[in-house]
């Protein structure tokens, strides 16, 4: 069984971070969103994958082949999408690598808690009559996703299986909270599907769709409900609850170059990556701090990531998530549920005018607190 990650896509939900980096690479932990869904392909036992990627394909690239984090050896080939033209696009470019091979094909910016392993067992058993296997979540907004309408009985228990009768993309009205999960398995049948189908409303070409094509030629389509959590990291607050369900399930460690002060104090699940300093701080886990960051005088609470680079002097910070080389720096409010890019800044201005002083870019968000 083959892997096919999507990583193209224009990311436009999460400018301006995604102006000068592909959404995918966004790190969790301190770790980019893709390498967890290749991760869970490799757990299930996943050792070929194709990742779809589109205009940032160098920066995706360098990230995953310079990566020493899989112990077995897993071949990556990168497959250029020249526009995003949608998900069944994405298979139609993909098939030279895939073949006749059955697959699972993984959004790259989606994260899941459960193991794929036992429904990659199911799907390549040699009775499975299942053309496609797809996963299911309860939502409590069903009209904001693809959803579900199962045949009668099954799929109210967490696990259970039972086959798809229909797919509706944002239903006004919808027929099930069961959301389509971004995470799919195929056989070759898919691909007659995908060369069957008309682009949407939208102008691209839908998965949703080919599985539609699938059910409508009388191909059965199994559907599983997950158990555990799934996020689509494809907004900010998804991003900081992705990264909290990451951090949740951190092991401490503290390299062995940090530099700990004895003025510091560490609580909770905090991992101290290689040559960060941290003095006379507090630090509450789960956290993370990433390589070379300096934090001083500087309260960071639990469910922070603070990654490679970063100072944080005199401010206080919680539940956010800090890239490479922002400086904080004597903010005065604890600064929360933020999401900071690479290289930014955040100070306080001097006293006199009491201003707000801002630089942001295109796109950008900034809640300020009042006086
Ligand atoms: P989306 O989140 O649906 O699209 P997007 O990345 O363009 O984001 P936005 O809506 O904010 O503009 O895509 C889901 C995943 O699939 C994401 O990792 C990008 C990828 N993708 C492709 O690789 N090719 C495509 O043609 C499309 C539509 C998405």
């Amino acid at each position: 069984m083959k892997g096919l990650i999507l990583s193209g896509g224009k990311g436009t939900r999460l400018r301006p971070l995604t102006y000068t980096r592909a959404k995918q690479l966004l790190p969790l932990a301190n770790r980019p969103v893709l390498f967890y869904a290749i991760d869970a392909l490799v757990e299930a036992g996943i050792s070929e994958i194709g990742i779809i990627v589109g205009d940032t394909f160098a920066e995706i690239e360098e990230t995953v082949s310079s990566a020493t984090c899989w112990d077995q050896e897993v071949a990556f080939e990168f497959i250029h999408q020249p526009q995003p033209l949608g998900l069944a696009h994405a298979v139609i470019t993909a098939e030279p690598f895939l073949g006749a091979d059955p697959f699972v094909m993984f959004l790259g910016d989606n994260l899941i808690g459960d193991s794929l392993a036992p429904m990659a067992r199911e799907f390549l058993a040699a009775d499975n009559p299942y053309a496609s296997q797809i996963l299911l979540k309860r939502v409590a907004n069903p009209s904001q996703f693809g959803v579900a309408e199962l045949e009668a009985d099954g799929g109210e228990r967490p696990g259970a299986a039972v086959r798809v009768r229909r797919l509706i993309e944002k239903p006004k009205d919808p027929p099930s909270d069961l959301a389509l999960v971004g995470v799919y398995f195929f056989d070759q049948r898919i691909h007659t599907a995908t060369h069957a189908i008309k682009p949407s409303a939208r102008g691209e070409l839908e998965i949703t769709d080919a599985i539609q094509w699938l059910i409508d030629q009388r191909q059965a389509v199994k559907a599983t409900v997950l158990d555990s959590y799934w996020i689509d990291t494809g907004k900010m607050e998804d991003i900081l609850d992705a990264n909290r369900q990451v951090l949740a399930r951190l092991e401490p460690s503290i390299d062995p170059t940090a530099h700990i002060a004895p003025d510091a104090a560490l609580s909770g699940a905090v991992v101290v990556q290689a040559g960060a300093r941290i003095e006379n701080s507090v630090i509450r886990g789960p956290a993370i701090i990433g390589e070379r960051a300096v934090i001083r005088d500087a309260f960071i609470g639990p469910f922070s990531s603070i990654y490679h680079d970063v100072q944080i002097e005199g401010s206080e910070v919680e539940y956010s998530i800090v890239l490479e080389h922002a400086r904080i720096q004597n903010v005065q409010g604890r600064i929360d549920q933020s999401l900071i890019g690479r290289y930014a800044e955040v100070y306080t201005a001097p006293p006199r005018p009491r201003t707000h002083r801002l630089m942001l870019g295109d796109h950008s968000t900034t809640g300020l607190a009042p006086h």
